[in-house]
C-alpha cells in the first residue's frame, strides 16, 4: 500500500530540469531552475541535489540540457554527438561515489550512440528518456517500499541515518520509502533520525520530509544511537546506500557502518533499501568503490561559524562501507535480496525472483 507523499525532488518541465533546493532546507522549501550542462554539474557538486537516485535523474537532466544547447549551435551530427558524449562524461564526474550517477548518464549515451535520429530527434529522444527516468524511480521507489513494509513489526521504532528520502529520490524514497510504506498500513511506527553529521542530511532533510508528510520523527546525535538500542528503543535500521558491490558490501554515508555495528551487536535488524541500480557489478567488494573526500569546512563550520580550533587537521570522507556480514537484507523493487549476496544478487540481475 503506498503513501501519498506532498514531495517531487527534480522534475523535467518544457526545457527546464526544476528541483528542490536541499541546501536551503529547512529555513525554506524553494525550487530551482536548472537551464544549462554547467548550471548542473555545479547543483550536483555543491549539493543543492543529492541523494543517489536523485543525482542519477539530475545527470540524465544534465544530458539534455548540454543536447539542447549544443543542437543550438547548428553543429553537423557527428560533430553534436561527439561534443554531447565529451560533455556527458563530464557530468558523470561531478560526485564519484553514488553509482546511480554513472548509471544514469550511461543509459543516455547509449541512447545517443544508438540513435537513428537527427540532432532534433536525439534531443527528444534524450529528454523523453530522463522522463521515464524519473517516472520509473517513483514506481521502483513504491515497490521498495511496499516490499520493505513487510518486515516493519507493528508499532515499531525505525532508525535511518541520513536522508534515503523523497529528497533523494525523484519522490517517495527508498529507506523512507519503507517507512512511508509501513505507514500507510500501520500508523503507530515512528522514526529516529540520526543528525549525520558534517552535512546534517538527517537533521536538516529527513526530519522535514517526515514533519511534512505527518509520520512521527524524533532526531539524535549520531553518537547516541548504541544507548537507544541498548535500551530496546529502536526495532530495526533502514538506511539507503550510494553503491553496492557485487558481495553486498554497502557504501552509505559516513557514520552508516557504526550504526550497522551496533546493531549487530543489540542483535538489531539492518537493512539497506535501494534500486538495483545502485549495484555495480563490475566491483567485487566494497573496498573498490571510490570514496568522495569533501572539503574540511563542512566538519570546521556549522552554518558559516568555526566550531573548533583554527588551523587544527581535518579528514572529510563523505561515505564509509557497511560490509556485507552486517547486513541483515538489501530491499529492492524485485524483493529482498539476503545472504549470500553474490548469488542472490545475481539472481536479481539474471530476473529470477526473491
Ligand atoms: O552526500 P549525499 O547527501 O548525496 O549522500 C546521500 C546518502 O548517503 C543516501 O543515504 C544515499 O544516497 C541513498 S539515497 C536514496
Amino acid at each position: 500500500m503506498s503513501f501519498k507523499s506532498k514531495i517531487r525532488t527534480i522534475q523535467w518541465i518544457d526545457n527546464i530540469s526544476r528541483m528542490v533546493d536541499q541546501t536551503k532546507i529547512p529555513y525554506e522549501y524553494v525550487t530551482i531552475d536548472i537551464s544549462t550542462g554547467d548550471e548542473m554539474y555545479n547543483a550536483i557538486k555543491t549539493m543543492i541535489v543529492r541523494g543517489a537516485p536523485a543525482i542519477g535523474i539530475a545527470g540524465a537532466h544534465g544530458v539534455v540540457l548540454y543536447a539542447q544547447e549544443l543542437q543550438k549551435l547548428n553543429l553537423p551530427r557527428n560533430e553534436f554527438i561527439t561534443k554531447l558524449i565529451e560533455k556527458s562524461k563530464y557530468i558523470r564526474t561531478s560526485r564519484p561515489t553514488a553509482v546511480n550517477l554513472m548509471w544514469a548518464v550511461d543509459r543516455q549515451i547509449e541512447l545517443i550512440t544508438n540513435s537513428c535520429s537527427d540532432t532534433c530527434g536525439i534531443v527528444e529522444e534524450l529528454k523523453q528518456n530522463a522522463i521515464k527516468m524519473e517516472n520509473n524511480d517513483i514506481a521502483i521507489n513504491k515497490k521498495i517500499g511496499d516490499y520493505g513494509a513487510e518486515v516493519v513489526p507493528e508499532g515499531a521504532t525505525i532508525l535511518t541515518h541520513c536522508n534515503a528520502g523523497a529528497l533523494a529520490t525523484a519522490g517517495y524514497g527508498t529507506a523512507l520509502g519503507v517507512v512511508r510504506s509501513a505507514f500507510a498500513k500501520d500508523n503507530t511506527i515512528q522514526v529516529f533520525s540520526d543528525e549525520t553529521r558534517p552535512r546534517q542530511q538527517g537533521s536538516r532533510l529527513t526530519t522535514f520530509e517526515l514533519k511534512m508528510d505527518g509520520i512521527p520523527v524524533t532526531m539524535i546525535t549520531d553518537g547516541m544511537c548504541s544507548y537507544f538500542m541498548k535500551k530496546s528503543m529502536i526495532d530495526m535500521v533502514v538506511v539507503g546506500a550510494d553503491r553496492i558491490a557485487a558481495n553486498g558490501d554497502t557504501a552509505n554515508k559516513i557514520g552508516t557502518y557504526t550504526v550497522a555495528i551496533a546493531a549487530k551487536y543489540h542483535n538489531i535488524p539492518f537493512y539497506i533499501a535501494a534500486p538495483l541500480s545502485t549495484i555495480d557489478r563490475t566491483i567485487n567488494t566494497g573496498d573498490k568503490i571510490p570514496i568522495e573526500e569533501r572539503s574540511c569546512d563542512e566538519v570546521t563550520y556549522i552554518n558559516g561559524k568555526p566550531v573548533c580550533a583554527e588551523g587544527i587537521n581535518v579528514i572529510n570522507p563523505a561515505f564509509d562501507i557497511t560490509p556485507h556480514e552486517l547486513i541483515t537484507g538489501i530491499i529492492t523493487e524485485t524483493g529482498i535480496l539476503k545472504p549470500d549476496y553474490k548469488t542472490s544478487i545475481k539472481n536479481a540481475f539474471d530476473g529470477i525472483r526473491v
